[in-house]
Order: C-alpha cells, then sequence, then structure tokens
C-alpha cells in the first residue's frame, strides 16, 4: 500500500520551474499570472491563496484583479481583452465558479488560448484530444493526476480506468489524457446506473464528484490506485475527498489523501502551464 505523495511530488515540480523561471530571467522574460476574482467564495479565496504561494516559490509574477459580484459579463471580457493584448501578461486565470449572473462559456472564451493558463478554452481542450503531443495548455487537475500515476510508475497502457464525474475542467479531460495513454476509459457520472459495477473493475479508479464517502471499500478492486480529486469541507472545517480513506487504504495498492494528493498537483500544473505559455509565447523550445 503506497501514499501518493501530492506535496513530495509538487515540490520537485516547483523547485524544477524556479530553475526554470531563473533562466527565462536571464533572458529578461518574467513569467506572469493574472487572476481574476469576482466575489469573496471562501473556497476560492483559499485555492488563489496557494496559487500565489506557488507564484511566490517558483518566481512566477501574480497580479490579482478582484470584483464585486455584480460585475457584467461584459466588464470582464473588456478586462480579459486588455489582458489578451499586454505582452507583460503569459497566463489569465479566471477563478471558478463565477456568480450566476455572469455567462461563464463567454467569459472563458474571450481568453487568448495562448494564455489560457488554465486550460478550459475550447481551443486547449481540443488540442488535448488529439494526443499526448498536443497537451500543451491541458487543464491542471487532470495533469497533475497524470503526473502523479508516472511519478509513481503506475501502469497506464492497457489498464482499466475508470473517472467518476464529467465536468468539463476534470472528468471529460481526466478521461481522455487516460485515453490518449491507450488505458481504456469508462466514464461515470450522476446518471449511472450502477456504479459499484464500474468501479469494481478499475485498476486506476478516479474519483471527481464532490461528495464526501461516494466511494467505499467495498467498490474498490483490491490493488487498484485510488486517486481522489473531491475536496469536501466537513462540520469541523478540516477537509476531505470523496472515497472512505481508512477503509480503501486496507484494500488498495495506492491511495491519495486529501488534503495532500491531487490539489498540490493541480497547483504545481498550473505553474507547469504559466512557464510552457511564457516559452511559447515567446517562441522558447
Ligand atoms: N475552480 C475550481 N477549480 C478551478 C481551477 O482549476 N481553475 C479555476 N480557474 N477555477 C477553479
Amino acid at each position: 500500500m503506497k501514499i501518493l505523495d501530492g506535496i513530495k511530488v509538487s515540490g520537485e515540480i516547483l523547485r524544477k520551474l524556479a530553475d526554470e523561471v531563473s533562466r527565462l530571467n536571464l533572458v529578461h522574460i518574467h513569467p506572469k499570472l493574472a487572476v481574476i476574482l469576482v466575489g469573496k467564495n471562501p473556497a476560492s479565496l483559499s485555492y488563489i491563496k496557494q496559487k500565489q504561494k506557488a507564484c511566490a516559490r517558483t518566481g512566477i509574477e501574480w497580479e490579482q484583479f478582484d470584483y464585486e459580484e455584480d460585475i457584467t459579463t461584459e466588464k470582464l471580457i473588456e478586462k480579459i481583452e486588455a489582458l489578451n493584448a499586454d505582452e507583460t501578461f503569459h497566463g489569465i486565470l479566471v477563478q471558478l465558479p463565477l456568480p450566476k449572473n455572469v455567462y461563464t462559456p463567454k467569459v472563458i472564451k474571450a481568453i487568448d488560448p495562448k494564455k489560457d493558463v488554465d486550460g478550459f478554452t475550447a481551443y486547449n481542450l481540443g488540442k488535448m484530444f488529439l494526443s499526448t503531443e498536443f497537451e500543451h495548455l491541458a487543464p491542471c487537475t487532470p495533469k497533475g493526476v497524470i503526473r502523479l500515476l508516472e511519478y509513481y510508475q503506475i501502469p497506464v497502457k492497457g489498464s482499466e480506468a475508470v473517472v467518476v464525474g464529467h465536468s468539463n475542467i476534470v472528468g471529460k479531460p481526466l478521461s481522455a489524457m487516460l485515453l490518449n495513454r491507450d488505458a481504456t476509459v469508462t466514464t461515470c457520472h450522476i446518471h449511472t446506473k450502477d456504479l459499484a459495477s464500474h468501479t469494481k473493475r478499475a485498476d486506476i479508479l478516479c474519483v471527481a464528484v464532490g461528495k464526501p464517502g461516494l466511494i467505499t471499500a467495498d467498490m474498490v478492486k483490491d490493488g487498484a490506485a485510488v486517486i481522489d480529486i473531491g475536496i469536501n469541507k466537513k462540520k469541523d472545517g478540516s477537509l476531505c475527498g470523496d472515497t472512505d480513506f481508512d477503509e480503501i487504504f486496507k484494500k488498495a495498492g495506492y491511495i491519495t489523501p486529501v488534503p495532500g494528493g491531487v490539489g498540490p498537483m493541480t497547483v504545481a500544473c498550473l505553474m507547469e502551464n504559466v512557464v510552457t505559455a511564457t516559452k511559447r509565447i515567446n517562441n522558447i523550445p
């Protein structure tokens, strides 16, 4: 039984990125991320804090633009267009969720795909469907899961991979990335009839739903790699994932803790995307 240590692996990624940022600085290139935050959603504030810390660790410059909940879609798009045109910025991140009065797809569409470090635009999502060769700006959480699997040398090719959750930012792109690596992929979601019949087959089980206790030990195959992408706040304020960690720990081959599993990997992959975007904008291989 092995814990997939996202803090350790993300730390190694961040250290390498810090070296890369120093090398870019030597040729007067300063990777810079623009972060747009609307309102004061506590989860968003906490995620943003982690991202800002990672920027500080890697030497990536950070500028945050805060807006009130009542901002319009048009005003946000205006800001994004200004950031698209501003050569000092290499990445633009709009923290989700946006308030109900803002039409999120239109806001995401406004981001220049070259600066779309979250990998949320149709261009970058479409590109990553082609093959591993075109995953330059893939969404950060799926990328983080793949990095963890690679680090611990968990075989993906030919494996049965089951992804629970079919969001545009995690479940769907993660399914595509596993398929790019020749897993046999099943994507389950809220309308799946018999969830356990699928999860029990999984060599790699990835869960991104946001429902504590959704996956119990009886739903997991012996020796499986269980990747818990859920982040839920318990009544006492502590965090937990979507899986019953203590019981699954006894049965699985590998498991990610929450916190300390996929979360820090997401942040590290965001930093990686900022560096990738900076290099591609500047035609650096
Ligand atoms: N909200 C929850 N996860 C994410 C993420 O990865 N990126 C952004 N921009 N917003 C989020």
